[in-house]
């Protein structure tokens, strides 16, 4: 049985891109009986940028919620929070002695803080931490302690995968065959959902739909959406954000039937009506659950505490052979 590892930061709150791009295939993917799944949230990773109690807090509460609002099972997936699988952190450190720091240099999300710096004058390193600097560390712990085959990821985290695998190389040529070597599962999805204006949907646009934004906040971004100046008979080109997302949400036969309306001539007012209703009728149901979660934290906690639990399990005995392979004595 091949084992599927991703996390997730809980650095923001999830919207359609998340959804579409991530969430759902990975969801899709834990139904597969031939994978064992384990989803986390990397809660220390979320802190080289999120450095404020009650939004670290609060952000690992709503990612775990929208994960099993949008329907993870954790019957068949392992779901838990990396701070309590401390041994991620024992891994890390003793990763760090394999992993040349001209690798760290180059690892893209440093390098672009770099060159950002570079271009405004600033010391190099200006309000650079070490966790960013040895992000892609942790993330190779957090990888091989499980022993991930297969790690689901959009292709801005290509990178820290191959970093995972040559770290891995490293410390298998010297010590012997410890860790798999983990590969990246890239879905073809990531980053294509356009967002309000047309462009990607991403946080950094300012263009997105959360998932769960309730009926009187969708109906308002819905009606946000850009549109050309096409008058309300005159037949649409389907080359419109309307229209793609719609097809995300519809079936094959919804998605038919308005494009006909929309080639025959339908008001964008109209078009976003349906739209609306199409979208509301699918997250309804979601967003009840994500709420009914949320006031109710006791039930994400058993599922975390269980998740940990058997993520432990698989880590203790990784650190067990990486430390009789380096020769760390053991007395315990
Ligand atoms: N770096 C990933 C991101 O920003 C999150 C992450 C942390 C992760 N550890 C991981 C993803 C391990 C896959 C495997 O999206």
């Amino acid at each position: 049985m091949k084992r599927i590892l991703t996390g997730v930061k809980p650095t923001g709150i999830a919207h359609l891109g998340n959804y579409f791009g991530a969430i759902k295939p990975a969801i899709e993917l834990s139904k597969n009986s031939d994978y064992e799944c384990y989803y986390f949230i990397a809660d220390y990773h979320a802190l080289t940028t999120v450095q404020n109690q009650e939004e670290l807090f609060e952000y690992t509460y709503h990612i775990a919620c929208t994960w099993l609002a949008c329907g993870l099972d954790p019957n068949k997936v392992v779901l838990y929070k990396q701070s309590d699988v401390p041994q991620t952190f024992e891994l890390s450190t003793i990763l760090s002695n394999f992993t040349p720091k001209g690798l760290m240099n180059r690892a893209h999300a440093y390098k672009a803080k770099v060159e950002a710096n570079e271009e405004a004058g600033e010391d190099k390193d200006y309000g650079i931490n070490m966790g960013l600097y040895c992000y892609p560390i942790l993330m190779t712990a957090d990888i091989l302690l499980l022993g991930a085959d297969f790690v689901p990821v959009g292709i801005d985290q290509k990178q820290h995968i191959e970093i995972a695998r040559d770290v891995a190389s490293y410390f298998n040529r010297k010590y012997g065959n410890t860790f798999s070597l983990p590969e990246e599962l890239i879905s073809e999805n990531v980053g294509a959902l356009v967002g309000l204006d047309g462009r990607k949907m991403s946080k950094s646009y300012g263009n997105v739909i959360p998932i769960f934004a309730d009926e009187a906040k969708l109906k308002k971004l819905v009606n946000r959406i850009v549109t050309d100046s096409t008058a309300p008979d005159e037949p649409k080109s389907l080359d419109n954000t309307i229209y793609k997302l719609y097809k995300l949400f519809g079936t094959e036969e919804q998605a038919k039937a308005f494009a006909q309306k929309l080639q025959k001539g339908i008001s964008w007012g109209e078009a976003k009506a349906e739209l609306f209703n199409l979208m509301n009728a699918y997250l309804s149901p979601m967003r009840e659950k994500y709420n009914y979660l949320q006031q109710h934290r006791e039930i994400v906690d058993e599922i975390l505490r269980n998740g940990a639990q058997k993520a432990r399990e698989l880590a203790k005995q990784t650190i067990k052979n990486v430390r009789k392979a380096i020769g760390v004595v053991e007395v315990e």
